[in-house]
């Protein structure tokens, strides 16, 4: 058996966890790869609507477990707040319903302080703030404290203190306030606290798995804000590519298979940097209105524009996608037209009045169906699906539904 990921293939808030929750159903793992608390999966079920950050969008279903990988960040307070959230809504999420790799690192007080110092400064990139950037950061400076760390009682303290000692001095430069280490260690006993029932030391646990049990691979944010291959410097500090769902998990590279990449049939983008069709104007801001389209984690407002499919192909063959679905096609019906960037010309097309051919909704309408033919020969990948709106049941699979663990 072969597993699919699920990605995003634009600037995150693609409408992922709905695709992720969709594959959740037939699942009984859903393993988040990267990212941390600055993702925002906002599922829709009978009018409810949960926003979830760094838990998989496998937790609506009681039969599913969900597994937060070594390449993931975690946040111990926001983490606390979503499960508490989580409750609320009606499921829960004990300890073998939420395994968590003991080698994710953890956003701490002084992760947030210096992602704050940073953006205060000339070099904003517009991040969420949520200190994941300098939470990769001290992992890669090997001074981070890790999920498993925190069970080991001899050494925590001089870790926690170094963190501070070494990453203050860039806090003090700026001269903002310190992060303390007594904040950094009330985190750290928080985290004692809410994760031990959760971590996972097994340091191969989807090995055997995988053979026989079905499991989806969930992304955080989009290919164009991957670290290496996005826009960088206006990139998130992860890897959001396939290729790192096998890096950023134990799981085994030779089950993964389908690659599901997710677009909107516009696109948004928070935060800074190049967005080539973007539509600064009355457009922009009444699809942004139509559309909710404001941060899931910060409420920011997106910008907004029309979808660039020469970036979308460049996403596809950087994940090498199996399949595309498009998202939120709703939110253009009765637009006067719709346009895509492809080959570097601004293209113009009729936009559909309705999503579906008629009342019987077994079809798409012919407008709709031609844009999303036009799209899918540019890429040179299949358009296996269409969100129609944004509760779970507003999905339309163009044809059969594929067996994305063939
Ligand atoms: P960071 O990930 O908070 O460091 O932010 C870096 C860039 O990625 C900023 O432009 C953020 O707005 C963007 N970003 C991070 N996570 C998401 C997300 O889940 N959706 C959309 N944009 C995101």
């Amino acid at each position: 058996m072969k597993h699919p990921i699920v990605l995003g293939l634009q600037y995150g808030d693609e409408g992922k966890g709905k695709i992720t929750d969709s594959l959740a159903k037939q699942s009984e793992w859903v393993i988040r790869f990267n990212g941390g608390s600055n993702a925002g999966h906002t599922l829709w079920v009978n009018g409810k609507k949960l926003v979830t950050h760094s838990v998989p969008s496998g937790v609506l279903y009681s039969h599913v477990k969900n597994y937060i990988g070594a390449g993931c960040v975690l946040d111990p307070v926001s983490l606390k707040k979503e499960l508490s959230e989580i409750k609320q809504s009606g499921s829960s999420l004990g300890g073998d319903r939420l395994r968590i790799d003991f080698r994710a690192h953890l956003t701490l007080p002084i992760h947030i302080a210096l992602d704050a110092a940073r953006e205060g400064g000339s070099k904003s990139i517009g991040t969420t703030r949520k200190g994941i950037g300098p939470t990769y950061t001290t992992k890669m400076d090997r001074c981070g404290i890790r999920v498993g760390d925190l069970f080991d009682n001899d050494s925590l303290k001089d870790k926690v203190q170094f963190l501070c000692n070494t990453y203050n001095t860039l806090i003090r430069a700026q001269d903002l306030a310190e992060s303390s280490f007594e904040s950094n260690w009330s985190v750290v006993e928080l985290a004692q606290e809410l994760l031990r029932e959760h971590v996972a030391y097994d340091p191969t646990p989807f090995y055997d798995v995988a053979k026989t049990h079905k499991c989806v691979l969930e992304g955080a944010q989009g290919v164009l804000l991957d670290l290496d291959h996005g826009t960088y410097p206006y990139v998130t500090s992860s890897n959001t590519l396939a290729s790192h769902a096998a890096a950023g998990t134990p799981f085994p590279l030779s089950r993964l298979g389908a690659v599901i990449g997710v677009a909107k049939v516009y696109m948004t983008r928070v935060g800074s940097g190049p967005f080539e069709t973007e539509l600064a104007n009355e457009d922009g801001e009444r699809i942004r209105a139509k559309g909710g389209e404001f941060g899931a984690t910060t409420g920011r407002p997106r910008r907004v524009g029309w979808l660039n499919v020469d970036e979308l192909r460049l996403a596809v063959r950087l994940s090498d996608c199996s399949h595309i679905v498009l998202t939120k096609a709703d939110i253009l019906t009765g637009e006067s037209v719709v346009k895509a960037l492809s080959q570097g010309v601004l293209k113009e097309f009729p936009c559909w009045k309705a999503i579906y051919k008629d009342d019987a909704k077994t079809a798409l309408s012919p407008e709709l169906e031609s844009y999303l033919s036009f799209v899918e020969a540019e890429v040179g990948v299949p358009i296996v699906g269409v969100g129609t709106g944004a509760d779970r049941a507003d999905f339309f699979w163009r044809g059969k539904t594929p067996d994305f663990w063939g």
